[in-house]
């Protein structure tokens, strides 16, 4: 496996690892699976291809990837705009409800302006990929300037929270099952 810059030919697979590798939602629904790549892949790849990375197999095909918004800022102004109204009849109260979710997380981008989803497929897990991808995504953003970056991962994922504080993230806050932690480059 290696790590590379993503390319659109990744699209499709990283919609695939966004839906494959989110726990607890019933992916057999239609309208569950364009949820989920709404919400967590699709802006991302999108918009900006220059701060994400793959890890691919030995065919080049994606198995996993790091996807980035630079600026929480700018993510907030075009996710609000092209990407909430893909939500209506997906998403109850779609614009209150994804209004909300933005706006809570706007403190951190303060300190933190950027923030990143990381999701491997569990044949490329456990095998420094995480880290390799994190290690990618750090030295990018140093170059841009950016001071810091931040996520949300529920506290019901254990792997995901032994692997944030593994790589130095410090826990922002948690609140109704989420934990915000944020990195400062
Ligand atoms: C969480 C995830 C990104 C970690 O990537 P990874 O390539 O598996 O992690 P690494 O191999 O780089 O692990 C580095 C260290 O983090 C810790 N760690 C990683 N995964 C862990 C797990 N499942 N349980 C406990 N510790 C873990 C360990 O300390 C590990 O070192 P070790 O393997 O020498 O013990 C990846 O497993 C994944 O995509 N999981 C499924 C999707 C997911 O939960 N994404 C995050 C959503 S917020």
């Amino acid at each position: 496996m290696h790590i590379r810059p993503y390319e659109p030919k990744d699209a499709e697979r990283c919609r695939m690892i966004c839906i494959e590798t989110a726990t607890g939602h019933d992916t057999s629904l239609e309208k569950e699976r364009k949820r989920l790549t709404t919400l967590f892949c699709d802006y991302f790849v999108e918009n900006e291809p220059d701060v994400c990375f793959i890890v691919a197999n030995d065919d080049d095909q994606a198995v996993g990837y790091i996807i980035c918004a630079k600026n929480y800022a700018e993510y907030e102004r075009v996710f609000r705009k092209e990407y909430v109204p893909r939500l209506k009849g997906i998403v109850p109260f779609h614009r209150l409800s994804c209004g909300v979710g933005l706006l809570s997380h706007r403190k951190y981008a303060k300190t933190h302006p950027a923030h990143l989803h990381i999701d491997l497929l569990p044949e490329a897990q456990r095998q420094g990929n995480g880290t390799k991808l994190m290690n990618c995504l750090f030295a990018r953003l140093r170059e841009l300037d950016v001071p810091g970056v931040f996520l949300g991962v529920s506290e019901k994922n254990t792997g995901a929270l032994s692997f944030y504080r593994h790589i130095g993230f410090e826990e922002l806050n948690r609140m109704f099952g989420t934990v915000i932690f944020g990195m400062k480059l």
